[in-house]
């Protein structure tokens, strides 16, 4: 808007003062003219002398008429034989302009304040440079500057217009390129009202397209996320809830009879402080699930000897072991040194142990093996056991998941132990591979930096 309107103002400036500046020069130039002839006319009559030519009179008073201005005429002596006003003949006049007109120094001044133009015209002698005398003009502009007026006045409508045009060519325009965002924000808020249920469209603009495409694809990603916490909040409910279902079945049952016999009680209670436990267990896996959730600025990272740790993992876990007549072998190929958080890999490494001890056949081998090159070391846990169904190789890290739910439930688990492993390996930045065959056997294969990468 302003980008129309200033320069408007400024031309219509330049305009009305370059008129004014042309209007006086040429006005000059014409009254300077006349004088010239008239100067002729004084010489040839020898008007300095005898100052009573009816003629040159005349025409003294047909200028000053013509041009609203006044005309004096003074001589060597610097007495004015000539006023059109008639006001100061017969006076002297010597003033800095007529001294220096009478030194061959015409002057032409515009007094743009009080509007006229004052010149001094030299009388010069024919053929010779000698000065006999001097005219004295002053004309008034008030002309010219009413011309400028009105000239200033159409200027200023030519400005208003253009200012005009520009304002509601300006509200057209952003209406027209503004109108597609709008669209699209109007579109966004919809879509918050109605919460993630679909997708949003405005294909009527390229622009438009594309910053629709790229939220469509985050909106995705929200909902995804959405989906998962939600399924991960229903899944945590029903899992802490089961083992208070038993209770409350086994509690009930208890009341509800007369008599009961000691052994069913001590019995009962039995159960109902396994159901605890197991409770006790869904809280912990969790616990320790969400902890490595948070921040990768949480690990505790030190330089540990990885030989060690995986000896004293190996060594808790043998009693299990032993119950289930299952053979614990450790293979270390050479000494490996690396910066990780000692408690969080423990805790990875040691589910995948007992997974291997807990979906093992009878008398069966849990082989785990530590390797290393100049950047990774390798754990593998390797096992004689049931293997994973095909089907069923792409859930096992996801929360809560179990191959077969009874069988799980009757050894104990909570679905939760891979994906704290993962967690804890990715925050590591290393990674966890797994292959497997039902009935044979399962490996699980474990790399991760030998320096930790911040
Ligand atoms: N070594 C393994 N051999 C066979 N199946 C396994 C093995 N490790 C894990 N699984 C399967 O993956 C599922 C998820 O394991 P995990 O997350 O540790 O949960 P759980 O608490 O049931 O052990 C297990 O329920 C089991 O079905
Ligand atoms: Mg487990």
């Amino acid at each position: 808007m302003i980008i129309g309107i200033v320069p408007g103002i400024i031309v219509e400036n330049g305009v009305v003062s370059s008129y004014e500046d042309r209007a006086v020069s040429i006005r000059s130039i014409t009254v300077k003219n006349q004088c010239d002839i008239l100067c002729n006319q004084i010489v040839k009559e020898g008007y300095l002398d005898d100052p009573s030519s009816e003629t040159l009179n005349g025409e003294f008073t047909m200028l000053s008429n013509l041009y609203s201005g006044r005309i004096l005429v003074i001589d060597r002596n610097f007495r004015v034989i000539k006023d059109t006003y008639d006001l100061d003949r017969g006076k002297y006049m010597i003033s800095a302009e007529v001294l220096n007109c009478f030194n061959g120094e015409e002057i032409s001044n515009y007094d743009d304040n009080n509007r006229y133009i004052e010149m001094t015209v030299k009388i010069e002698a024919p053929n010779s440079d000698d000065v006999l005398g001097v005219m004295l003009v002053s004309i008034s502009t008030d002309e010219i500057v009413a011309g400028m007026d009105v000239l200033e006045k159409k200027g200023m409508l030519l400005v208003i217009i253009i200012a005009l045009l520009v304002l509601v060519l300006g509200y057209i325009l952003s209406g027209v390129l503004v109108r597609p965002f709008a669209r699209v924000t109007k579109s966004i808020e919809d879509l918050t009202d109605g919460y993630l249920e679909e997708n949003i469209s405005v294909p009527d603009y390229t622009e438009t397209e594309l910053i629709t495409d790229a939220f469509n694809k985050m909106l995705a990603r929200v909902k995804a996320l959405d989906d998962s916490r939600q399924e991960f909040v229903s899944n945590v409910s029903h899992e802490l809830k089961t083992p208070l279902t038993s209770m409350k079945v086994l509690a009930d049952s208890l009341v509800g009879q007369e008599n009961v016999p000691i052994e069913l009680y001590q019995e009962f209670m039995q159960d109902i402080t396994e159901e605890i436990d197991r409770e006790n267990k869904i809280i912990t896996d969790l616990l320790s699930l969400v902890k490595l959730d948070k921040k990768a600025a949480d690990l505790n990272i030190e330089t540990v000897n990885i030989n060690n740790l995986l000896e004293l993992i190996l060594k808790r876990l043998k009693p299990i072991a032993a119950k289930n007549h299952i053979e614990l072998i450790l293979e270390s190929f050479r000494p490996v040194n690396a910066e990780i958080d000692e408690v969080k890999l423990t805790l990875a490494i040691s589910n995948l142990v007992e997974n291997a001890i807990k979906y093992n056949t009878e008398n069966g081998w849990v082989r785990v093996s530590l390797n290393a090159d100049h950047k990774y070391f390798y754990v593998t846990v390797a096992d004689s056991g049931i293997g994973i169904p095909e089907d069923s190789i792409n859930h096992i890290f996801e929360r809560f998941y179990r191959v077969d739910k009874s069988h799980s439930r009757e050894i104990g688990g909570t679905g939760l132990g891979l994906a704290i492993t993962r967690s804890a390996i990715v925050m590591h930045r290393g990674a966890i591979k797994v292959y497997s065959k039902e009935h044979e056997g399962t490996t699980f294969s474990v790399r991760i930096p030998l320096i930790y990468i911040a």
